[in-house]
């Protein structure tokens, strides 16, 4: 079947049905193994592709500008304070501006209202690189990723998320895991479980795609069979370094560890992390939190961040692959 994603934005997991976005997961491996093959064809040749983050990046904006110059397209990167948007400019004046210039723009920022209006006034595609509630980009590598790993296909794949499962990383990953048909476990106190609406949302797409939903606070019940252990970081960008200490407190029963891996019952579980992660005292926050806490290592342990289990840098490689296919779908030729 042939889906037509051409002039399409990228803004959320729920704009796209389970056939459309499954066509992305399938164009991210025709595309990697195309590279790997050195028979890639250059589809964004003489494109221009801008790159607005609000927020710092390492992941998302190289996997923008490699899979960019990669297809022959050129990209300008605007950094957290490299352009007028929201000191002086609006985001619909933003992109109704760079609409004129460029083929496609990226955005990362803060609240998924932003991009959303962005999408509203763009005369181009806008491919959201994060938001407070979504990160897309991410949550089509992971899907990818976890086929790759498993050799499975999304329907027999089951997942767990732990950890902050109310901020963008816990909102894509079940999301995603409902549209691919997964076995979705959301992990988290209460407190930190995703929003109502979109874990209904999630379940009237289950009802369509056959995906099992659960919600729990409950780790043994939550990691039971899974073939991968998700996490993000415990506090995101743009919060209040404030809760850092409370948020410790709540969320440290669901850090990744050994134990952890072992009650998933499956010798073969792998563990991903979107990254950056704080698995030692090798980062300035890290070593901040560690001040006010007295912990090491936060949402996972160096143990199983350095095992055999763990395939954090195959997910962030794939990050590249797959933001390579929303380019190529959305603006390619
Ligand atoms: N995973 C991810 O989005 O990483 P960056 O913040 O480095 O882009
Ligand atoms: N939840 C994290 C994801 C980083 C890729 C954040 O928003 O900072």
């Amino acid at each position: 079947m042939t889906i037509d994603l051409h002039g399409r934005h990228f803004l959320k997991e729920v704009d796209f049905t389970p056939d459309e976005w499954r066509s992305l997961v399938e164009l991210t491996g025709e595309l990697k193994t195309a590279r790997r093959e050195g028979r890639e064809r250059r589809r964004l040749e003489g494109l221009n592709v801008a790159l607005l983050f609000e927020k710092t990046s390492t992941r998302t904006r190289s996997a923008f500008e490699v899979a960019a110059h990669q297809q022959g397209a050129h990209v300008t990167y605007m950094d957290p304070s490299g352009s007028q948007i929201s000191h002086k400019e609006s985001a619909a004046d933003t992109v109704r501006v760079l609409g004129r210039m460029f083929d496609g723009i990226e955005y990362r920022g803060s609240r998924q209202a932003i991009v959303e209006t962005m999408g509203r006034y763009s005369p181009v595609p806008v491919w959201n690189g994060l938001t407070d509630e979504w990160h897309p980009t991410q949550s089509l590598c992971d899907a990818f990723t976890m086929q790759e790993a498993s050799g499975k296909d999304g329907h027999d794949i089951s997942f767990a998320f732990l950890g902050d499962a109310r901020f963008n990383m816990g909102n894509s990953l079940l999301t995603m895991g409902a549209i691919m048909g997964s076995d979705v476990r959301v992990v988290a106190p209460r407190a930190f479980q995703p929003a109502a609406d979109l874990v209904a949302r999630a379940q009237r797409l289950a009802e369509r795609t056959g995906a099992r939903i659960t919600i729990t606070d409950d780790l043994a019940e939550g990691v039971r069979g899974a073939d991968f252990v998700h996490t993000d970081v415990w506090v995101s960008m743009g919060e209040d370094k404030g809760v850092w200490a409370e948020r410790c407190r709540a969320l440290a029963p669901y850090q990744v560890s050994t134990r952890v891996m072992e009650m998933t019952q499956n010798p073969d579980a792998r563990f991903m992390h979107c990254l950056p992660a704080f698995h030692n005292l090798e980062t300035e926050v890290g070593r901040q939190v560690f001040q006010m806490t007295g912990m090491r290592e936060l949402e996972v342990t160096d143990e199983v961040f350095e095992s055999k289990a763990s395939i954090v840098f195959d997910q962030a490689e794939n990050r590249m692959h797959s933001i390579k296919a929303v380019m190529v779908a959305t603006v390619g030729r």
